[in-house]
């Protein structure tokens, strides 16, 4: 089957990449020239595991091919996906941005040609999909198309697997011909048994909000519970897991932590209040859990504080990891901005690791030292924070980590050590939601 995405960014190129490894041909086309050029001589200019082995092997295979040209890709293609961004508006208001969106409907509509499904991959509003037929309609009143919505529910860091191994595909269609071809193009997940949702378009879109919004809230949610737990002296690792253990709540997103971050939490929770509010319809969970998301990096500000007695300036903090979670270089919406933006505002100086996300925390933390390995962010610290779950932290040499330090403090975000661990190691211990090891004190 021919297919042609518009939009090489993150979403877009894994899926290009994953429909070359079934089988199909696949044109994947942007208008960001120098992003193509780099595709084309097979460099992946984002951080996936596993994407850029995928992407050369299906160009070897001329099974993908990268293009800033809407012919012949768009013509031949039988289906059309739309993977561009959607932002948040830079009004600030909270609503996605869509001009991405419909632009590239209006530039894809005179190139249709031959029945086509044209599929809305990026998360939208719902009754985008509606929009974009209308202007394709509008633009090229002769095109014999059906509009499809197939939301992605793809993790950074393991988004090759999600797109191959999906617990289910959700396909918003309102035609039985586009769900014949949309079936026919996923048929290799047939074939593994992966549940199919096939409803109509409105559901689809709904699903992928309501979805992130569900991940978010169990996120807030044990992260509340994390506050209180260190206040009455529990431990809420043990918390989540006699919760989770409850197959009615399962243990997934009860990790406790800095709050969520990334491109898509932050800006679907937004995005589904506006669409709520504009409805009329009262949002309060998803209200609180954006609320409890903002304090919850506004208390991992003070936990640092108070571990370097009550006062950051003229202090130097190590942090580990910069990321919004491992396996990743995207920085957006990631605790780490906002948290490390109010020490150094408040005249903390800081020593900064990531294995992948410098080049982009570069741009928005100028003020920070960069550093190529963990251990020499340390080097002369007051303390070090764990910002990032990065693999190569959760067996770091703590005796080397405490003899770089000026003062034995070890602030956790994410909760990788073990609290007698750390106490055996002498380290005064800060994690979330848990009794702080080294002061007496809890938190
Ligand atoms: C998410 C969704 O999981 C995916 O289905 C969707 O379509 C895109 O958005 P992603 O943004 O890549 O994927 O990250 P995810 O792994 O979901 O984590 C989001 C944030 O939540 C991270 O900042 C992570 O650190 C945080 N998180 C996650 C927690 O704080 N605790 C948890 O238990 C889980």
């Amino acid at each position: 089957m021919k297919i042609a995405i518009i939009g090489t960014g993150y979403v877009g190129l894994v899926t290009g990449a994953c429909f070359a490894e079934f089988g199909h041909e696949v044109t994947c086309i942007d208008i960001d020239e120098s992003k193509i050029s780099l595709l084309q001589q097979k460099q992946v200019p984002i951080y996936e595991p596993g994407l850029d082995m995928l992407v050369r092997k299906n160009l070897d295979a001329r099974r993908l091919r990268f293009t800033t040209d809407f012919v012949p890709g768009i013509p031949e293609a039988q289906v059309v996906f739309i993977a561009v961004g959607t932002p948040a508006s830079r009004r600030g208001d909270g609503y996605a941005d869509l001009s991405y969106v419909y632009d590239a409907a209006r530039r894809l509509a005179p190139h249709l040609e031959g029945y086509t499904v044209v599929v809305n991959k990026s998360t939208v509003p719902i009754g985008t999909a509606r929009q974009v037929a209308r202007i394709l309609s509008e633009v090229n009143p002769e095109a014999d198309f059906h509009v499809a919505s197939n939301p992605e529910f793809l993790r950074e860091g393991a988004a090759i697997n999600d797109f191959m191994r999906p617990d289910r595909v959700v396909l918003g269609v309102d035609s039985p011909r586009a769900e014949e071809v949309l079936k026919a193009m996923y048929r290799p997940l047939y074939l593994i048994e992966t549940p199919f949702v096939i409803t109509n378009i409105e559901t689809a879109e709904l699903i992928k909000y309501a979805a992130n919004a569900f991940l978010a809230t169990k996120i807030s949610f044990i992260n509340e519970i994390a506050n209180l737990c260190e206040e009455v002296g529990a431990d809420v690792q043990g918390v989540a897991k006699g919760m989770g253990l409850d197959g009615r709540i399962g243990r997934k997103f009860l990790h406790a932590g800095p709050g969520y971050g990334g491109s898509c939490f932050p800006k679907d929770t937004q995005a589904l209040l506006r669409i709520a509010q504009e409805h009329g319809v009262a949002c309060r969970i998803v209200e609180s859990v954006v609320e409890v998301n903002a304090a919850q990096k506004a208390r991992m500000v003070r936990k640092i504080r108070k571990a370097l007695g009550g006062d950051e300036a003229g202090k130097t903090v190590a942090v580990l990891g910069l990321s919004f979670k491992p396996e990743t270089d995207d920085i957006r919406d990631a605790p780490s901005i906002t948290i490390l933006s109010t020490l150094l505002e408040h005249g903390a100086a800081i020593r900064a690791h990531d294995p992948q996300a410098v080049e982009e925390a570069r741009k928005v933390l100028p003020q920070a030292t960069y550093c190529s390995d963990p251990y020499e962010a340390c080097r002369g610290a007051d303390a070090v924070v764990l910002m990032t779950e990065w693999n190569e932290y959760r067996a770091l040499d703590l005796d080397r980590v405490k003899s770089l330090l000026k003062e034995p403090v070890f602030i956790d975000l994410r909760n990788v050590y073990k609290l007698p661990s750390m106490k055996e190691a002498g380290f005064r211990y800060y994690s979330v939601g848990r009794p702080c090891v080294g002061d007496g004190l809890v938190g």
